[in-house]
């Protein structure tokens, strides 16, 4: 905590907004390589929850990339920032009683760590598990091709690590399944742990 610097309580808790949106906050935490899957399945589960009724908001890796973090680039120093930035602003959505979901590479594990302890909330880490071969043959921006003509640096699974998730509480198997069936088996999560009715 840095000196002069005074938290304050704010009148309206977070327990009354918990009670108002009627049901709990929760982080669900993507990650996966490029092109695996995370914006759609997000995307695909956030409908879902809108359409319950469930207070949500979505932040997106390309995106938050234009405005948030459009300084960081992707060696490891500027990918730990960038997931760190993250972490704090989905922390303050889910302080308002968001069910929040964050899709970035986020490729180590360390971070992840840190995301989940610092989240403070219901942490759900959702590994969307795609082979690499699946992700590059898809190749929806056409970075495989440059990252493997050596034209983008340090591009994940090609130059540039990615620690796969040891106990994720949702594996998302891609290829053995729809992307309506991924976002319902997320949903089905919250449901079981009561997080939504
Ligand atoms: S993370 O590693 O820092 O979590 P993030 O999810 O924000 O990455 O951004 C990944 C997206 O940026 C990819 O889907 C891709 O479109 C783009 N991108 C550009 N350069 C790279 C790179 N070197 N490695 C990975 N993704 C990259």
């Amino acid at each position: 905590m840095k000196e002069n610097i005074v938290w304050h309580n704010t009148s309206v808790s977070h327990d009354d907004r918990v009670q108002l949106n009627g049901h709990r906050p929760a982080l669900l935490w993507y990650t996966g390589l490029s092109g695996s899957g995370k914006s759609t399945i997000a995307n695909a589960v956030d409908r879902k929850l809108f359409e319950k009724g469930c207070h949500t908001y979505l932040l997106d890796g390309d995106n938050v990339r234009h405005g948030l973090n459009k300084d960081l680039g992707f060696d490891d120093d500027s990918r730990v920032e960038n997931i760190r930035r993250i972490t704090e602003v989905a922390k303050l959505f889910t302080d308002a009683g968001l069910i929040v979901g964050t899709a970035f590479i986020s490729p180590f594990i360390a971070d992840r760590e840190q995301a989940r302890e610092i989240a403070g909330t219901h942490f759900v880490e959702v590994f969307v598990d795609t082979p690499l071969e699946v992700c590059e043959q898809r190749d929806p921006k056409g970075l495989y091709k440059k990252a493997r003509a050596g034209d983008i640096p340090h591009f994940t699974g090609i130059s540039s690590p990615y620690e796969a998730p040891e106990n994720p509480e949702v594996h998302l198997k891609t290829d053995e399944m729809s992307v309506e069936e991924a976002a319902d088996q997320v949903v089905s999560y919250l449901v079981q742990k009561g997080i939504i009715g």
